[in-house]
């Protein structure tokens, strides 16, 4: 009995002179959900890779379902299923033949595997479209395949590496939806991803990772209290009129607002603050063309929480230079044979 469904405990991942991991730890019960939210470049692909087995830690050590992900790979791989960040499924192939494919490398028998197939593409709403090119297919229809290829092996484990990126808000809803069956079934589920909004929607443990290290984690409401609960936000065009905005705001927050453009904002204990910036603004006659209070987005959650935004990482920091990685290019040579296919990857 494994009282984790998956667990890692201090990993560490270097890249030359980046350092992706710094010592992280992660874990989650067997039917929960983990949120692993972080900026870009925090380490979240390095992470949910180590744990799919596909890059190799240099320090720490991970499981999933009790077997240790670099000495025990193919029991881990039999267990997992993952849907990268960039899709994994062949553009030439029809959706149906991309699982059925995959299906087979499971050791599906044909018929099997079509019929895993025909139940997937039902599941996600792909019947229409099952037999045309993938080239063919939308942004959304696309992300929908790669979730249905890394369930055809029924997997305990699934981790789903940003997963509503390039969903419309219908198409997002639809895929919470599923992950919640899935749970329902007793799946546990890793999901990283940068919208705040998701992790609160789906998850029951959110680990917030950035520069490498895991930097707060709790439950969705404990996470929001770190961060108090609402956040003000103005908006003015002009430079001077910012500034003036950006002292007042501090004044009464106690911190200085994280500025996005022409952007300030900044998190509250209550309402109160927002109109005593209000009064303060009126005092000094700075006129604004936009006023809110809100709930906390991951900016805001962020900001709190490291003192910088997630647009202003600056090439001096440890890790994480805020250009974008280079996912799917690891030089450590991975566990077993390099996978073509993450959904391929998995076992029945
Ligand atoms: N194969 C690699 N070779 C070199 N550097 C890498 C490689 N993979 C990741 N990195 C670096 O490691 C750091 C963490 O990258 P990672 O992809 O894990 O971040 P992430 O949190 O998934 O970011 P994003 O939100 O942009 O997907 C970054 O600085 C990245 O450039
Ligand atoms: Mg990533």
């Amino acid at each position: 009995m494994t009282e984790y469904a998956f667990r890692a405990e201090g990993l560490v991942k270097r890249f030359g002179k980046t350092t992706a991991l710094a010592g992280v730890d992660l874990a989650a019960r067997p039917g929960s959900v983990l949120g692993v939210l972080g900026p870009n470049g925090a380490g979240k692909t390095t992470a949910v890779r180590i744990l799919a087995t596909l890059a190799r830690p240099d320090g720490g050590t991970a499981s999933v379902g009790g077997f240790d992900v670099v000495r025990q790979a193919a029991r881990v791989r039999r267990l997992i299923g993952l849907t990268g960040q960039q899709s994994m499924v062949d553009d030439e192939l029809s959706g149906r033949a991309n699982l059925v494919l995959i299906g087979q490398l499971l050791d599906l028998r044909r018929t099997e595997a079509a019929a895993r197939a025909g139940e997937l593409l039902e599941r996600f709403e792909l019947t229409e479209a099952a037999n045309r090119p993938v080239a063919t297919y939308s942004g959304g229809m696309r992300r929908h395949l790669d979730l249905a290829a890394c369930l055809v092996g029924r997997p305990r484990v699934v981790f789903l590496d940003e997963p509503s990126v390039g969903l419309d808000p219908g198409k997002r809803e639809e895929l919470w939806r599923m992950v919640r069956e899935l749970t329902a079934e007793g799946t546990t589920v890793l999901l990283t991803t940068q919208y705040l909004e998701e992790a609160d929607a789906l998850a029951d443990d959110i680990a917030v990772i950035d520069h490498g290290r895991v930097i707060a984690e709790g439950t969705p409401a404990e996470l929001k209290r770190v961060v108090g609960g609402q956040a003000v936000s103005l908006r003015t065009t002009d430079p001077e009129r910012s500034q003036a905005a950006a002292a007042v705001m501090e004044r009464v927050a106690g911190r200085a607002p994280e500025r996005t453009r022409q952007t300030l904002s900044v998190p509250v204990e209550s309402d109160t603050a927002a109109w005593e910036m209000a009064a303060g603004l009126r005092e000094r006659g700075i006129s604004v063309t936009e006023f809110s209070l809100h709930l906390p987005g991951l900016d805001e959650v962020f900001f709190a929480l490291t003192g910088t935004g997630r647009t202003s990482a600056t090439p001096s920091a440890p890790v994480g230079t805020g250009t974008s990685p280079t996912n799917g290019t690891d030089p450590s040579p991975p566990v077993g044979p390099a996978p073509s296919d993450a959904g391929k990857e998995t076992s029945a």
